[in-house]
């Protein structure tokens, strides 16, 4: 699994609840996060050397745990690992759009992924006649690659954005990056509205294709940044227990 940092730890939560015996091999991209304000080009080229690497340490599932990195690379890492099942993010849309009464549906992503084909073609096939309210929220990557998912300065950040969305008239929301499931609880104080996480349903994905799902149910932290900050900041975050170290291994 990869991210550029903390936000896929929220897939891995879910699919450590489902795969409870898998060996999870986690790569957090953190000396080149974020992502979002990269070009897609850019993106595209780290996630494919993840993925070769992932699969190289002997991985036979990919979960890419990053809305940006799917948008850039999503198809391109199936092509060319076309041996190993790889599952992606994409912006849950399909049902905010079914569950949304005023057809207005708020999506939280970062700038790259709302530029990408995928976020137009995920819209274009599933929410036809919803009008889709897009906020692009750099900030909360950055609250939560530093642990600070509570407090004043978190929740200021947070409905800064959330109420421009909310005065559009959505009345749902999505999570279009996975930094982001760590502010839900904020999210859903400053706007009362419903907000659709796909982590868990990616992770129910996982299960269904997962080529190995028994093993001795290790978890494996690697980051490409401060090791040390990772670790502290994954305590903080989850109640994973974990070895950590550094990417490339
Ligand atoms: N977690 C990533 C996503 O799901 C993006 C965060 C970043 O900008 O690096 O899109």
């Amino acid at each position: 699994m990869f991210d550029s940092g903390m936000g896929g730890l929220s897939v891995l939560k879910e699919v450590r609840h489902l795969l409870p015996h898998a060996d999870l091999l986690y790569v957090a991209d953190q000396a080149r996060a974020p992502y979002g304000v990269r070009d897609l080009d850019s993106v595209l080229e780290i996630s494919l050397e993840i993925a070769d690497w992932l699969v190289s340490a002997g991985a036979d599932t990919l979960v890419v745990a990053c809305n940006t990195a799917s948008a850039a690379a999503l198809e391109e890492i199936r092509a060319r690992h076309s041996a190993v099942p790889v599952v992606g993010m994409e912006p849950a849309v399909k049902p905010a759009a079914a569950m949304s009464e005023a057809n207005v549906v708020g999506v939280f992503a970062t700038g790259a992924t709302f530029q990408g084909r995928l976020f137009d073609s995920v819209v274009a096939r599933h929410a036809k006649g919803t009008r889709i309210a897009t906020m692009a929220c750099p900030e909360w990557v950055d609250l939560v690659e530093n642990g600070h998912i509570s407090g004043r300065r978190a929740a200021k950040l947070v409905s800064s954005a959330v109420d421009p969305v909310v005065a559009k008239g959505a009345d749902v929301l999505v999570l279009g990056c996975t930094h982001f499931s760590f502010l839900r609880e904020l999210i859903e104080q400053a706007s009362g509205l419903p907000v659709i996480d796909p982590a868990r349903p990616v992770a129910e994905r996982v299960q269904s294709v997962a080529a190995s799902a028994g093993g001795s149910g290790s978890i494996r932290l690697l980051t490409s940044g401060d090791v040390d900050k990772f670790r502290r900041i994954v305590g903080e975050l989850t109640q994973l227990s974990a070895d950590f170290g550094r990417y490339p291994e």
